[in-house]
């Protein structure tokens, strides 16, 4: 069986009656947000918050009724995809380009429930170029300085012209080969002018959700 839609179906039984949830962007996630749909169908009442314009999507057409983030104070559980996951739980996401809208959905959720399969548990952090969210204006100069920390930065390209996030902002693909210290980096880049923030998620998920050969296996902290 897909492992990403064992690890997503799975997620789906950690939703209760009467939650805010925050919907995650990706191919994992995908499996959760079906899951959710027919979970509404059957009479689950339920509001999300989505982390994107293809998840918004997703969800409208599977009739999951959505609400919008300034309506909300709290979010009582966020299930969303990962790149990378190490030991520590600290994460690599926005290969889907949704880093944003993800990381302050995260930050409003009381938890945070990361689904992946088992290719993207890792003992470090960087094997995954890291996606960093800049403005536009003088992106050079920010992604300059961003290489400065020891990496080299790559504009995330579409097929015409640079890859456009929901926000109206670029991505730079960062590659470090190895994070040792995700939260100073993190607190690094986000100094940087130009940077919107980074796809480095630090002490932020509670639980991972890995589907594997074998099934699935569920860490917490
Ligand atoms: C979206 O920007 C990302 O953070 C995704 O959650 C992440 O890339 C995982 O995606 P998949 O589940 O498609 O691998």
């Amino acid at each position: 069986m897909d492992k990403k839609k064992l690890a997503g179906e799975q997620a789906a039984t950690y939703i209760e009656e009467g939650m805010i949830l925050g919907l995650g962007t990706g191919s994992t996630v995908y499996w959760t947000i079906q899951k959710l749909g027919e979970l509404v169908k059957q009479g689950l009442k339920i509001k999300g918050i989505p982390t994107s314009k293809a998840t918004e999507h997703l969800a409208r057409e599977l009739g999951i009724p959505i609400l919008d983030i300034s309506e909300v104070q709290e979010i009582d559980l966020t299930i969303d995809g990962a790149d990378e996951v190490n030991p520590d739980f600290a994460l690599i996401k926005g290969g889907g380009g949704a880093l944003f809208r993800e990381k302050m959905v995260a930050s409003l959720s009381r938890r945070l429930l990361i689904v992946v399969d088992d290719s993207k548990v890792v003992s470090t952090l960087g094997k995954f170029p890291l996606p960093v969210e800049v403005v536009p204006f003088g992106w050079e100069i920010t992604s300059r300085n961003i290489a400065r920390l020891g990496c080299s930065p790559k504009l995330r390209l579409h097929t015409a012209g640079p890859f456009i996030t929901d926000n109206g902002n670029y991505i730079l693909d960062c590659y470090f080969t190895e994070i040792q210290h995700p939260e100073l980096l993190n607190e690094q880049l986000t100094k940087i002018i130009g940077v919107v923030e980074t796809g480095l998620f630090v002490n932020m998920a509670e639980m991972i959700i890995v589907g594997g050969n074998d099934g699935v296996s569920v860490k917490s902290t």
